[in-house]
C-alpha cells in the first residue's frame, strides 16, 4: 500500500514538473531555487550567487556593450567575452598594414591595450521588486493607455531616485510577466575600456556560419578586454591616467576540466524569449514567419555568396553582413524544426483547452482562449505583410541607406557592392510582389511596377552607374509611409490588446498551476537582464541512431583543418603546436578541449557568459546553441536543448603556447 502511494505520487510529481534545466532565474529571487541548484551539485550559497551585503558571484559578471555578456577574470579588471561579441571593435582596430581580424592581436604590455570609444561595461549594483511603486495610482478599470502612461511616470520617478544625479550610474525598470510585476536595475557603467587580446578568425571564428549553430564545434570563440577606471576606482572617460579596475569579485579558473554529468551554471544577460506564448502565436512563427523570413533571406545569402566567391575584396565587403543575415537565417530553421519537432503547437493546444474548461464561471479568464484566437486570426495576413516590409522592402541594402537619411556614408560605401544589392533589390521585391495580397500591397509600389514594365526595368533606373539615391529615398518613403497608414494601426492596437490579455492568461496559468497543484515554478521570460540558469554537462542525440558526445578537442580542430577552404584554414602555429604535440599544462589525454555542451537555458545575449562548476569557478564561455535545440527560446526540451561554451582550457592554451602572452596567464588565477 504504502508502495503505491510513493510511486503515485512520484508519477504526479514526473508529470507536472518542468524540467530542472529549464529555465532563467532572476539573481534576486534564486532562494526560490538554491535547494534544487544544491541538490544537484552547486556547493555554494543562494547569497554566494547575489547579494548587496557582501561581494557575490553577480559582482563578476558584466553586461559587455548592448548585446553580450562578459566577466572578470582578475583583480587587475582583465575581462573575457566571446570573439564575436568582440568583433566590431577588433575590426575597428583593423587596416591592411595590421590586420587584427586576421592574425589576430595580443598587447605585450599595458600601454599597448586598445581603447574602444562606445563600448561599455555594465556592472548591476543591485535589482529589486517595484511593483507597487510602478503601479501607485493604478484603478481597477483603469483603460490600458492610462496604465501605460501611470507606469511610465513612475518608472522615470523610480530611475530618478535610485541615481540620485550619479552620472556613473544607469537605472531601467522593466516588466516581467507581461507587466504583473516590475523589477528596478541600477548599473555602474565603465567606459574605458581597451582590447587587450583576440585570437586570429580562423581560431576565433573557426567552421564561420557553416558550424554556426551546431555541434560538435571546434571555434576558439574569445577575446580579452581591460576596464579602466579613475584612481578612486570608479567609472572614467579614457584617460592616460585611468589604472585598471580593481572588481569587487572576478572568478578563479578550474583547469581540472570537466567530464559528462558535472555542474554547471551560466550567469548572463540572455535577451528575448517567449516561453508562455498562446499556440496560434507558435504557429505563425513555424509554419509561416519563419518559412517566409528563411525564403527571403536564402535570395540574400545565394546572391551575396555568388558574389563573393568571384572577388576577394567582395569578400571581405560582406564578411560580416553575411554572417548577420546568415546567423538568424540558420537559427530560424532550427526553431522552426524543433516546434514541429516537439509537437509544440499540439501540446499547447491541449493545454489551452484544459485551462478553457478550468477557467469556465471565472469572469477574468473565461473569455482568455477565445479571445486570443480572434485576436490573432485578425492579424494572420498583416503579421506577414509586416515581415515582408522588414525582410524584403526595407532590406535592399541602399533603400534602407536613403531611408536613414545617408547617415555614415563613407561607412555605408566601404562595405558596399551595388550587383549584389541590385539583385537583392529584383529578387525581394519580386517576392514582396508575388507573396503579399494585392490589397495590403503599397499602391506606390503597384504604380512604380507598372510603369517601368519589370522588376529589372525598376532596378535598372534604381542602380545607375552613380546609384539613384533620390529614387531610393522616395521608395523608402512611400512604402513605409503606406505601411504606417495602412498596416500598423490594426497591427498596434491589436497588438496592444494581446499584450494585455497575456497580463491576464499569464496570472491565469499560476492560478492554474496552484489549483491543479502543478508545483511548477515559473520564471520570467528573458528581457535583457541578469539570469542564472543550471544544468550539467551532457551529450545530445539529435537523430536516430546519432549520439553526440559532449566534449570537443584539438584534434577535430585538425581533422576539419583545410587550407583550401578559407573558414576551416588554421594558422601555420596551431598545426605545429599539434604536431609537436606542445601543450604544456593545457593537455588532457593527449589533446587540448576546445569546446563542450550543456543543458543550460540560455539565448541570444548569453554569449560571453561564464560558464561556473559547482564551487563558481570558471570553466567556459559560452557562446552558442545547438541547432536541433534553437527553439527553446519559445520550447525547451531538455533531452535537445544544448548550450555551448569554449573550454576555458583552450583559451589558456591559446594565450599560453600561441600567443606567448604569459603575463596575461600570471593575472588569472588558475585552480589546477
Ligand atoms: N550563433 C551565435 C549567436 O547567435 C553567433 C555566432 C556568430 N558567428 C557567425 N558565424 N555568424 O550569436
Ligand atoms: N550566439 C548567441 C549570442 O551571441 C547565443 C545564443 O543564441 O545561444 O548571444
Amino acid at each position: 500500500m504504502k508502495k503505491i502511494v510513493i510511486l503515485l505520487a512520484l508519477m504526479l510529481m514526473g508529470a507536472t514538473q518542468i524540467h530542472a534545466d529549464e529555465g532563467m532565474w532572476l539573481p534576486s529571487e534564486i532562494l526560490k531555487k538554491i535547494k534544487d541548484i544544491q541538490s544537484q551539485g552547486f556547493k555554494l550559497s543562494a547569497e554566494d550567487i547575489y547579494s548587496v551585503n557582501q561581494s557575490s558571484l553577480k559582482d563578476a559578471v558584466v553586461r559587455f556593450g548592448s548585446g553580450c555578456t562578459g566577466e572578470l577574470i582578475s583583480s587587475e579588471g582583465l575581462l573575457i567575452t566571446n570573439h564575436h561579441c568582440g568583433y566590431g571593435q577588433i575590426q575597428s582596430h583593423s587596416s591592411v598594414e595590421h590586420d587584427y581580424l586576421k592574425d589576430g592581436f595580443w598587447a605585450m604590455s599595458r600601454a599597448e591595450e586598445l581603447p574602444n570609444p562606445g563600448l561599455t561595461v555594465s556592472f548591476l549594483e543591485y535589482m529589486t521588486d517595484v511593483t507597487d511603486e510602478v503601479l501607485k495610482g493604478y484603478k481597477k478599470n483603469m483603460t490600458e493607455e492610462k496604465r501605460i502612461a501611470l507606469v511610465e511616470k513612475n518608472s522615470r520617478k523610480i530611475e530618478e531616485k535610485a541615481i540620485k544625479g550619479n552620472a556613473n550610474l544607469q537605472a531601467f525598470v522593466k516588466p516581467i510577466y507581461y507587466g504583473n510585476q516590475y523589477f528596478l536595475f541600477v548599473y555602474k557603467v565603465y567606459t574605458d575600456v581597451r582590447l587587450v587580446g583576440a585570437p586570429p578568425s580562423s581560431i576565433g571564428k573557426f567552421g564561420g556560419d557553416t558550424d554556426n549553430w551546431m555541434w560538435p564545434r571546434h571555434t576558439g570563440d574569445f577575446s580579452l578586454f581591460r576596464v579602466y577606471a579613475g584612481a578612486d576606482n570608479e567609472p572614467a572617460a579614457y584617460s592616460e591616467k585611468n589604472v585598471p579596475f580593481r572588481p569587487k569579485k572576478f572568478f578563479k579558473v578550474n583547469a581540472k576540466g570537466i567530464k559528462e554529468g558535472d555542474f554547471t551554471m551560466v550567469y548572463g544577460f540572455p535577451g528575448r524569449t517567449n516561453e508562455y506564448l498562446f499556440s496560434e502565436a507558435v504557429k505563425y512563427t513555424a509554419l509561416t514567419s519563419n518559412p517566409h523570413k528563411i525564403a527571403l533571406r536564402t535570395l540574400r545569402l545565394n546572391i551575396q555568396r555568388e558574389e563573393m566567391n568571384k572577388d576577394q575584396a567582395v569578400r571581405i565587403k560582406y564578411a560580416s553582413k553575411n554572417a548577420s543575415v546568415s546567423n538568424a537565417w540558420k537559427k530560424w530553421q532550427g526553431e522552426a524544426k524543433g516546434i514541429l519537432r516537439m509537437k509544440a503547437i499540439e501540446n499547447k493546444q491541449a493545454f489551452e483547452a484544459q485551462f478553457d474548461q478550468w477557467a469556465e464561471g471565472k469572469p477574468e479568464y473565461e473569455q482568455v482562449v477565445e479571445r486570443f484566437k480572434e485576436l490573432y486570426a485578425s492579424i494572420e495576413e498583416l503579421s506577414l505583410v509586416n515581415d515582408y516590409q522588414v525582410e524584403a522592402l526595407n532590406a535592399v541594402e541602399l533603400i534602407a541607406f536613403a531611408g536613414r537619411g545617408q547617415a555614415n556614408a563613407e561607412k555605408f560605401y566601404k562595405d558596399y557592392y551595388m550587383p549584389i544589392d541590385k539583385a537583392s533589390f529584383i529578387a525581394l521585391y519580386k517576392a514582396y510582389d508575388k507573396n503579399i495580397a494585392d490589397k495590403f500591397k503599397s499602391p506606390y509600389f503597384k504604380e512604380q511596377l507598372q510603369k517601368y514594365g519589370s522588376m529589372e526595368n525598376w532596378a535598372d533606373s534604381l542602380f545607375t552607374e552613380t546609384p539613384n539615391l533620390a529614387m531610393a529615398e522616395e521608395i523608402y518613403q512611400e512604402t513605409n509611409a503606406w505601411f504606417k497608414a495602412h498596416i500598423a494601426p490594426t497591427l498596434l492596437s491589436v497588438n496592444k490588446e494581446i499584450t494585455l490579455l497575456y497580463r491576464t492568461y499569464m496570472r491565469g496559468m499560476m492560478e492554474y498551476n496552484e489549483a491543479t497543484g502543478g508545483g511548477k515554478i515559473f520564471y520570467p521570460d528573458a528581457n535583457s537582464t541578469l539570469r542564472v540558469t543550471y544544468g550539467q554537462v551532457k551529450g545530445y542525440k539529435p537523430a536516430d541512431a546519432i549520439y553526440y558526445t559532449p566534449v570537443s578537442s584539438l584534434d577535430g580542430v585538425i581533422e576539419k583543418d583545410n587550407p583550401e577552404i578559407y573558414d576551416y584554414n588554421i594558422p601555420q602555429k596551431l598545426r605545429d603546436l599539434h604536431a609537436a604535440k606542445d601543450y604544456g599544462r593545457w593537455e588532457v589525454d593527449g589533446s587540448v578541449p576546445v569546446a563542450f555542451i550543456a543543458t543550460n537555458h540560455t539565448s541570444g545575449g548569453n554569449s560571453g557568459s561564464p560558464v561556473l562548476d559547482a564551487d563558481g569557478n570558471l570553466i567556459g564561455v559560452n557562446f552558442d546553441r545547438v541547432w536541433e535545440g534553437t527553439m527553446s527560446d519559445v520550447v525547451y526540451d531538455p533531452e535537445i536543448c544544448r548550450n555551448i561554451a569554449l573550454d576555458i582550457r583552450f583559451a589558456l592554451f591559446i594565450i599560453d603556447k600561441l600567443a606567448g602572452a604569459k603575463h596575461l596567464l600570471d593575472e588569472i588565477e588558475v585552480v589546477q
